[in-house]
């Protein structure tokens, strides 16, 4: 049955479900506060880089609208997503200014049943709160829901139409069915939780996924220790079904705009409730750690003059996106900068992005990965892009003024660019 859904926040999660609802045969009205968003939608300007969501969006153009009217919005829906951004405040708390304005404008507007539905991640019991303070303005009949969105960027679309489980967190049967309803057509186990529960889910999933990868990147130092090689290490653990061959990619650390922010988010409300999420706490420090110790290692490499210069091939997060959102790569190159070290960058599609957070004298932003190796003395690979993977490292070879390769996810041919005559280190392994 077609649905009536608003969507506030046309960010990552907001436009993308937005798309998905649209193509599953909903109707939707996508909401935001940003007015030039909303008329760049309006022509077809997706502000946002995610593979096929334009396509999908002009596909189903009838069953979508955009708008910054929020009143019109609440009022023609029956259902109302609330994906608004709640970004991490310095000190790792998470900032609810959106969300709570949100929750504001759709207590005012209802004038009917709507069921209003946390997309965006909140700390647990945010549910109870937005039911009080509905109750405090709207007298009539409404439910909330809790839906964590476990989309992951680059490949969202098929992460929400074919996920491998749908989470709602009700305690209203009405609810229930309509949210079922909404998501009949995609065959996926449903899993009905209580509101805390599915609240606390989205966290502890990420929380699990940044530790599985601190994890693997300690074990990664110590095959660096031992001679070990870590892809050899990871392949082995992972055949256990119980352990699982996915996220065990050492590297330079987890970055993007959910991992670093969950964990800090459960840190958070863990030390509300007076719990010491210990082991959650070590994990965020390996992650930065990681990332000082490939600073080291670079910095080892080099002849420490004036003349010293580092080209650095990715910036964005992980491949396949623009987003540099506490992107480990970012902060790498910002320490390079910061030491006075030539440092000559390339990224297929995060530039523009990057140029925003990296306005250093001694950087320079180069035309293509190539350009980057001019007379430097390490090439150093933050992001795994598949197109680095297949460059020449003869051309490499006649730029680069010291053969030195530090391949921060080992995703290059090591034996081929060894052979070359480079010197080239990986992450726990030689
Ligand atoms: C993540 C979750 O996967 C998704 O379910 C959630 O909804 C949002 O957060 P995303 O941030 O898009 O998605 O990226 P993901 O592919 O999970 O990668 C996150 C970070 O971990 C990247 O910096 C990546 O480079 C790093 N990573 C991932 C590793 O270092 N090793 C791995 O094995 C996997």
């Amino acid at each position: 049955m077609q649905r009536k859904i608003a969507i506030i926040g046309t960010g990552y999660v907001g436009l993308t479900i937005g798309a998905c609802f649209a193509s599953l045969g909903h109707k939707v009205i996508c909401v935001d506060k940003d007015v030039e968003k909303i008329s760049k939608l309006c022509k077809g300007e997706i502000p946002i880089h995610e593979p096929g969501i334009e396509e999908i969006l002009k596909k189903y153009k009838e069953n979508i609208d955009y708008t910054s009217d929020i009143k019109k919005a609440i009022k023609e829906s029956q259902i109302l997503f609330i994906a608004v951004g709640t970004p991490s405040t310095e000190d790792g708390k998470i900032d609810m200014q959106y969300f709570r304005n949100a929750v504001q404008e759709i207590a005012e507007n209802m004038d009917g049943y709507r069921v209003v539905v946390d997309k965006s991640t909140v700390p647990v019991g945010t549910a109870d709160w937005v039911k009080e303070e509905i109750k405090k303005r709207y007298k009539g009949k409404f439910s909330v829901v809790s839906n964590p969105e476990f989309l992951r960027e680059g490949s969202a679309l098929k992460d929400f139409l074919e996920p491998d489980r749908i989470v709602i967190g009700t305690e209203d049967e009405k609810a229930k069915k309509i949210m079922l309803d909404i998501y009949s057509s995609i065959k996926a186990p449903k899993l009905i939780t209580d509101i805390k529960s599915a609240e606390l889910i989205k966290y502890a999933a990420n929380a699990f996924l940044a530790t599985k990868i601190s994890f693997i990147n300690e074990i990664s130092n110590l095959c660096e220790k031992v001679g070990g090689d870590i892809t050899k290490v990871a392949q082995g653990i992972g055949m256990d079904k119980r352990i699982g061959s996915k996220f065990l990619n050492a590297g330079i650390g987890y970055g993007g705009s959910c991992f670093p922010k969950d964990v800090d988010g459960l840190l958070s409300i863990s030390s509300k409730y007076g719990y010491n999420l210990g082991l959650l706490r070590v994990v965020a420090e390996v992650n930065k750690m990681q990332q000082e110790k490939f600073m080291e290692k670079i910095k080892s490499m080099l002849l420490k003059t004036k003349g010293d210069t580092v080209a650095v091939w990715g910036l964005s997060f992980k491949p396949n996106t623009d987003d540099v959102r506490k992107s480990p790569a970012l902060f790498i190159v910002t320490m390079l900068c910061k030491e006075g070290i030539k440092t000559r960058v390339y990224d297929p599609i995060a530039m523009e992005n990057a140029k925003k957070e990296l306005s250093f004298e001694n950087i320079h932003f180069c035309e293509s990965a190539l350009e980057t190796t001019k007379r430097a003395d390490v090439l150093v690979l933050l992001t795994e892009w598949p197109e680095f993977a297949e460059i020449d490292f003869k051309e490499v070879k006649k730029r680069m003024r010291h053969l030195y390769v530090l391949d921060g996810r080992n995703h290059l041919k090591a034996e081929e660019i060894k052979k070359l005559g480079f010197y080239y280190e990986g992450i726990g392994k030689k």
